[in-house]
């Protein structure tokens, strides 16, 4: 999958207006198989992400009639099929999935194809599969490119030690906020701006702004955090052993999400030889609301989950009703062009937290402590 196949963007502002109407009106329709309508897959309930979600399901869900059950994998591909399985068994008409293993959930999805099941890959996509109708995401590249903007942006001078870190392989997100930043970055490398301190897989492409899949793999394989923050922490106190003066000083961390991002804040706000970084994130998780308050989070990238599930859900009530849902674009996933739904993200820092995550009702302040 290529970059330019990746995302062929349509851009309809005015549908995801209409959409937002879209998730309450369920009209008198049930249960038509006295089971379960629509089924949830999500991740793992060991990050805060994904617990975010489930509540903002439940949320969405309260005034829904049709019935539905969320289930999660717990980080196995394994469980995941079962979950799928067990909710087939319900009678699902529709499956919303968030793949553990972008590949390895193909064997989910085409057991629900063939039991009629439409399938909505929710935030990553299921990959060389053609049994993913459709996908509802927010946009991967912008978080990337956001996150590197932030670095470009509060970069001092230049040599600015850049320390490198991405999400799984298995997850199809982690190429595309790697490739959003690496786009970013790049120049700023080039430029000597930064300098790479813990990567040798991207010095090596570091004259190369528009990598392959296959060389974004290279650097992912190398900094992966796999999604776990105890990985994240490891790599950095790793990396930080082993760098040299030059390599520490101020500098600045390009961290994938919230929860590896703390991890490696930590790892780095301990050691008396960093006098300051800038680390980014993604997902406004409560806890790196309080470290951006804190100071020892630079940034987050917050994506409006609520406005997911409404995506999410209300495809699902229009396939459930007989409408055709309303899909913005798609994303090729290595075996067919997938209509999608994309949702745009908000740079969230000390500057703006309130305005975004308190003023907007997301969170409350009183989840909060040194809020102004
Ligand atoms: C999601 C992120 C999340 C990460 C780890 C990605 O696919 O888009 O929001 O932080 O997975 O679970």
């Amino acid at each position: 999958m290529n970059k330019k196949s990746v995302w062929k963007w349509a851009s309809l502002l005015a549908a995801s207006m209409i959409f937002v109407a879209g998730c309450n009106s369920t009209g008198g329709e049930s249960g038509g198989s006295g089971g379960v309508d629509v089924g949830i897959v999500l991740p793992t309930k060991d990050e805060p992400r994904w617990v975010q979600d489930e509540q903002r399901f439940k949320d969405a869900l309260a005034d829904s009639d049709y019935s539905t059950e969320i289930l999660f994998s717990q980080g196995s591909s394994a469980k995941e099929k079962e979950n799928v399985d067990a909710l087939l068994n319900k009678g699902i008409d529709v499956l919303i999935i968030t793949p553990h293993d972008g590949a390895a959930a193909g064997a989910a999805v085409e057991a629900a194809k063939q039991e009629g099941v439409t399938v909505i890959s929710y935030d990553r996509l299921i990959t060389d599969t053609d049994a993913v109708d459709y996908y509802v995401t927010f946009d991967s590249l912008a978080v990337g490119a956001a996150q590197a903007q932030y670095l470009v942006d509060n970069a001092d001078g230049s040599g600015v030690p850049l320390y490198l870190y991405a999400g799984a392989a298995s997850d199809n997100n982690a190429f595309l906020f790697f490739q959003g930043a690496w786009e970013v970055l790049q120049p700023k490398i080039a430029d000597g701006t930064f300098v790479i301190a813990n990567s040798s897989e991207a010095e090596a492409l570091s004259d190369k702004a528009d990598l392959s899949r296959d060389e974004l793999g290279k650097i992912i394989g190398q900094i992966t955090t796999n999604w776990d923050a105890n990985e994240a922490k490891n790599k950095a106190q790793t990396h930080l052993t082993a760098a040299s003066d030059e390599q520490k000083g101020d500098v600045a961390i390009l961290a994938p999400n919230d929860g590896t991002a703390r991890a490696i804040a930590d790892v780095f706000g301990s050691d008396s030889a960093i006098t300051s970084y800038f680390v980014t994130g993604q997902d406004a998780e409560k806890a790196s609301i309080q470290y951006i308050i804190d100071g020892q989070q630079s940034m987050t990238v917050f994506k409006d989950v609520r406005t997911l599930v409404q995506d999410a859900m209300g495809m699902a009530v229009d396939i459930l009703d007989g409408n055709d849902p309303e899909t913005t674009g798609s994303y090729d996933n290595g075996a067919v062009e997938v209509k999608a739904k994309q949702t745009d993200v908000i740079v969230v820092d000390q500057e703006n937290v309130k305005a975004e995550l308190i003023d907007s009702e997301y969170y409350e302040a009183s989840e909060f402590t040194g809020l102004e």
